[in-house]
């Protein structure tokens, strides 16, 4: 008999991925995916807990789970919750008693145990105990990657792959070393293998990630280790992959054969996410961050020099416990120096466990607010400024979904800028000629002009077709 499981997944790429095998996990054992928790026999919250905005979003959505699953219940029907995720990971045994709806509590590590999980909960439910509830938050010596099954198909032409997981930076800000543990990395070959598995299904484009992902070192089968700098490069021997992209890097780890990746593998897309935090050396040291601003300025060099076109971003924490108005001149400063394509910033929040919760000297609420402002003021000009360089140029993007208005499709561009491409009958002969439905082109690789520059996003308009998917247009 078939079930259904609707999952909800916060936070970083790495519980996107997670999500996703999750899901294949549960495909051999009768689960089929649906998009509302009303269908669902079994809800999966994958969570975050960066900060506290998201992890307060679990508790608020539990509670409108448990509503779901009592009128389901009144109904004669079972409902499963299960929360995932790194708030699973830092606060499981709170969870179980804060919110009693939660039928199952599991840490990201324990995935692989999911079908067991479900089958002792529906085992204890079907003997009509009252405390049939799982916690399992450990860190098992066998990784999760080498018992979830191999995933059976790739919904998009871009998808990502998980290589190192865990961190053992632990900045002072940061719940992520205890949450998702030290650092791991993946074997090469079981990378390579997944990435041919993702080429043969499809796939184009292939984002490899990792909390800390340039810290790769991972396993060959010489018993040697190998860096990103030489993955990359075997990634891109394989047929099919077109594009290759890595995120998050650490400044620390950006290795001089990684450097060079970018100027020697045509398939490293030209775009970066190299999070600096502040411009504040004292601040730099107070969040542990292990480099000095000037460092990061030798570092940002070294890779236009190699790469002139590199497109950079960036994530900041304004107000940061200790963080003085001159700190934060230093950050704008900083960004002025740099000019990031894209960048994200968020407001200091207190961790639980972390050594910077603990610091005193907490920056004021609206002092906060108001550094914000400022800097995503200059960010965004500064966003704005470098899409408004692609208007009038072509571009390579990869259609990978579908947009609002009838007849457009979504894509990126190497420079990871959203980009909507009309493919209506009127405004493009190509996509007219192709007599096809305008889907048809998901998927594909395709070569546009850029004829509009949003702050967020850029319109092109079809002028060729470099790759045409098979099997992504529905
Ligand atoms: N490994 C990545 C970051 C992962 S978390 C790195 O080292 O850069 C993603 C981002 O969330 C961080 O870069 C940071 O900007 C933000 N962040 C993490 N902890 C935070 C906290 N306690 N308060 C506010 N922002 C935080
Ligand atoms: Fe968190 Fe720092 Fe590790 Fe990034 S490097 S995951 S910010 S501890
Ligand atoms: Fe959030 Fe965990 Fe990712 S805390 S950002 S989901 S590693």
């Amino acid at each position: 008999m078939s079930k259904k499981v609707f999952v909800k997944t916060y936070g970083c790429q790495m519980n996107v991925y997670d999500s996703n095998r999750m899901v294949n996990t549960l495909k051999p054992h009768g689960y089929e995916v649906t998009d509302t928790a009303d269908e669902a026999d079994l809800v999966i919250l994958n969570t975050c807990h960066i900060r506290e905005k998201a992890a307060e979003k679990v508790y608020s959505e539990i509670g409108r789970l448990k509503q779901t699953k009592m009128d389901k219940a009144a109904t004669g029907k079972d409902m499963y919750i299960a929360i995932a995720g790194c708030v699973a990971q830092a606060e499981g045994a709170e969870m179980m008693r804060r919110a009693p709806a939660v039928d199952m509590v599991l840490g990201p590590q324990t995935y692989h145990r999911l079908p067991e999980m479900l089958a002792s909960a529906a085992m204890q439910r079907a003997d009509g105990r009252t405390s049939s509830r799982v916690l399992d938050t450990e860190f098992p010596i066998d990784t999760k990657f080498d018992h979830l099954p191999e995933e059976s198909d790739f919904e998009s032409a871009a998808a990502f792959l998980t290589i190192q997981e865990g961190c053992d930076k632990f900045c002072a800000f940061c719940v992520v070393p205890y949450t998702r543990g030290a650092e791991y990395s993946r074997p090469v070959a079981d990378i390579i293998a997944e990435a041919k598995r993702m080429a043969a299904g499809g796939v184009i484009e292939i984002t490899l990630l990792g909390q800390n992902v340039n810290a790769y070192h991972g396993l060959l089968e010489n018993g040697e280790t190998a860096g990103l700098g030489f993955l990359i490069r075997e990634v891109a021997k394989i047929e099919g992959i077109s594009r290759i992209r890595y995120t998050t890097s650490h400044p620390r780890d950006m290795e001089e054969d990684l450097i060079l990746a970018h100027r020697d593998v045509p398939e490293c897309m030209p775009y970066l996410h190299l999070p600096v935090q502040s411009g504040s050396d004292n601040i730099l040291a107070a969040m542990n961050r292990k480099h000095t601003r000037d460092e990061y300025f030798t570092m940002i060099d070294r890779l236009r020099a190699v790469k002139p076109d590199l497109a950079l971003s960036s994530d900041f924490i304004v107000g940061f416990p200790g963080e003085t108005d001159e700190d934060f001149e230093a950050t704008l400063d900083l960004v002025r120096r740099v000019k990031y394509a894209q960048a994200y910033s968020f407001k200091y929040s207190a961790r639980p466990g972390t050594p910077a919760s603990t610091i005193e000297e907490q920056v004021p609420e609206d002092v906060k607010t108001e550094r914000l402002y400022r800097l995503q003021a200059l960010l965004n000009e500064h966003q704005q400024e470098f899409n408004e360089k692609t208007l009038g140029t072509e571009m390579d993007v990869l259609l990978e979904r579908e947009g609002k208005l009838p007849g457009q499709l979504i894509g990126r561009s190497p420079y990871l800028q959203a980009v909507h491409v009309d493919l209506t009958k009127a405004n493009n002969q190509l996509a007219a000629d192709a007599d096809k439905p305008y889907t048809h082109f998901m998927g594909s690789l395709v070569r546009v002009k850029i004829v509009e520059a949003g702050p967020n996003s850029l319109k092109g308009e079809l002028v060729g077709v470099l790759r045409q998917q098979v099997g992504h247009g529905h």
